[in-house]
């Protein structure tokens, strides 16, 4: 399709004038088609980003440039028209002066190259809860990646011709090229110029200076979070970081749980675990993200927006998580900053076999025992969803899944119990704004100070946080059946005894925390009122087979009230930053909270 042919005035003009802003070579309208993927990806190949891997069929390998290799959440900025609406939480620029400054980048930043426009969709076409947008990138990285990641088509371009809503991305590595100036493998912007801005009054995204991941693959954090968070606050839904899975117990009755971790916490371990209890089985709706709407029976419904998993490499394995490892070895996948083996595949660290030798993310040779890291610890692997082993045959499913559960959790190597359900909405919603993990003595605060991250997402909230919370008591408040609203439960798999020692083995065995949560869903499982939440009786939680102490267990599955009682005022500091956006009922749920544990 050339632009030409494109009815739609407002996406036509949009189009034109970045080319005429970016000054490309050519400008070429994507169609999601094997032929423009296998096209690009040969580009990549003669360009030097990519290697063909010989042990992975129609997979390659792509090394980025060493300083543009995660997402930059300094350079990244929600540019409301009012600073409070991006909260104390964002960072903020004024709209006009932040377009000012980047028309001032884009200026010729495509010369020399070919601009690329990508219509694509977040969640099936056809869904009621998908939503369209188009990227337009100088990249034939983002191009490939976005054919994984999202639905790549050009009958979005029909669907904006018939009138429907589109969110405008626009990306550019920021590395124009004079004539005949040679091209380099990964071409970026020097960090001081990278931008990634959301504008979120005009659904506008526009990205500079980066290739990398989120920072350039704009339907994923960027829309799918940043600019989704603020349309779902203005049209009554819910746009979260979050897992889905599918939960189908021995008798064949199925519950969808949906559960928000900060990155880097196991959510796509979680939504492909291989359970350890017998009859069991999870299957994956999605690992990442999750758009939810209620719907016409009053209960809330989910789809995954994304099309592919943008999964951390290093510490998947058969241990950790043999489904991811069967679905990248399927091929049809690109492996951002891994390492490269002498026979043509990839290495990551804690694979389950390690070469003798192989070459290192950044290109060197490196040897098994080396104390460097052979992949960059965001490496990254790109596969389609549906080639999972066990994708849930629902997980395109235009209406979505209904949610029964909502997890939340961090990274808590004390206080926090394995599993705390929410004695109400409030309740879990307070749960939910409260959110920590302890930071480590390397990084800055130290040891036993808690970084908060609410709802997982701190990086990721297009607007004010403290009316993001208030959105969030509003959808319970405003539930067509609050009977049918998800139970909300607090997981901690990471506890550790005084000694260091992990408490809990994690893994496929937090089957067992599931399997309470889904008999607490169906009004089984047996618990315990207690001053932090409802726990489960001792004899509640399915521990068969298990080697757990008894004092292990009490510790797992039992309230630190001086624990708690000291974490008090870092939790009141971290609402009181929200000064008066914070709503009233988080207030509250702290300060009963604090009252209950004093008895
Ligand atoms: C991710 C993240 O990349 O949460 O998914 O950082
Ligand atoms: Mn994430």
């Amino acid at each position: 399709m050339q632009l030409s042919e494109i009815k739609s005035a407002p996406l036509k003009s949009w189009i034109q004038q970045w080319a005429d802003l970016c000054t490309p070579d050519q400008v070429v309208i994507c169609d999601g088609s094997k032929a423009e993927y296998d096209f690009c990806c040969n580009l990549l190949v003669r360009a030097g980003t990519f290697i063909k891997l010989d042990k992975k069929p129609n997979s390659y390998a792509c090394r980025t440039d060493a300083s543009d290799v995660a997402r930059v959440e300094e350079r990244t900025y929600i540019c409301s028209k009012a600073k409070d609406d991006a909260g104390p939480t964002n960072n903020w620029c004024d709209p006009a002066e932040m377009r000012e400054k980047l028309t001032g980048l884009f200026k010729g930043c495509m010369s020399g190259r070919t601009m690329y426009v990508i219509p694509f969709s977040m969640g099936p076409v056809e869904s009621p809860i998908a939503k369209y947008g188009f990227e337009i990138s100088d990249s034939p990285y983002v191009v490939v990646n976005m054919h994984i990641m999202t639905r790549v088509s050009d009958t979005i371009v029909a669907k904006v011709e018939a009138g429907a809503e589109f969110v405008k991305c626009v990306h550019s590595v920021g590395y124009p090229l004079a004539a005949n100036q040679p091209d380099i493998p990964w071409p970026c912007a020097p960090i001081e110029k990278k931008h990634i801005t959301h504008f979120p009054d005009t659904r506008e995204i526009i990205s500079f200076g980066s290739g990398y991941g989120g920072n350039a693959l704009l339907g994923k954090k960027c829309f799918a979070l940043r600019i989704a968070s603020v349309q779902a606050r203005d049209e009554g839904w819910l746009a979260e970081h979050m897992l889905i899975l599918k939960l189908t117990s021995p008798k064949g009755e199925v519950k969808f749980v949906a559960a928000a971790f900060p990155s880097a916490c196991g959510k796509t371990n979680l939504a492909m675990m291989e359970p350890s209890l017998p009859g069991w089985k999870v299957e994956t709706i999605g690992d990442d993200i999750a758009w939810m709407k209620f719907g016409k029976d009053g209960r809330l419904y989910a789809i995954n927006p994304e099309n592919g998993f943008f999964g951390v490499a290093p510490g998947t394995s058969m241990k950790s998580n043999p489904n991811a490892m069967r679905t990248v070895n399927q091929g049809n996948s690109i492996f951002s900053n891994c390492a490269l083996t002498m026979d043509g595949d990839v290495f990551w660290e804690d694979m389950d076999t390690v070469p003798e030798l192989c070459i290192d993310w950044q290109r060197r040779p490196w040897k098994k025992g080396s104390a460097v890291k052979a992949a960059h610890p965001n490496a990254r692997f790109t596969s389609p969803a549906a080639q999972c082993p066990v994708v849930a045959p629902e997980w395109e499913s235009p209406a979505g899944v209904p949610i029964s559960a909502f997890l939340f959790g961090g990274r808590r190597a004390g206080v926090v119990p394995l599993v705390n359900e929410a004695t109400s909405w409030e309740h879990g919603v307070f749960m939910g704004a409260t959110m920590s993990s302890e930071m480590t003595a390397a990084a800055i605060g130290g040891a036993g100070q808690l970084r908060f991250d609410p709802f997982a997402m701190l990086p990721f909230c297009g607007y004010n946080m403290g009316d993001y919370f208030a959105h969030w008591l509003k959808v319970g408040a405003n539930a067509p059946d609050k009977s049918k609203l998800p139970k909300i439960f607090y997981v901690n798999w990471f506890r550790k005894n005084d000694a260091g020692k992990w408490l809990w083995p994690g893994y496929g065995e937090n089957s067992r925390v599931l399997k309470w949560i889904f008999e607490r869903c169906s009004g089984e499982g047996k618990a315990v009122e207690t001053a932090i939440g409802n726990l489960p009786m001792p004899d509640a939680l399915d521990l068969n087979g298990l080697k757990v102490t008894d004092e292990d267990k009490s510790l797992l599955l039992s309230v630190d009230k001086a624990g708690w009682l000291a974490a008090v005022p870092q939790v009141k500091a971290h609402l009181d930053k929200f000064g008066s956006h914070l709503p009233q009922a988080l207030a509250d749920q702290l300060a009963a909270l604090e009252t209950r544990l004093q008895k």
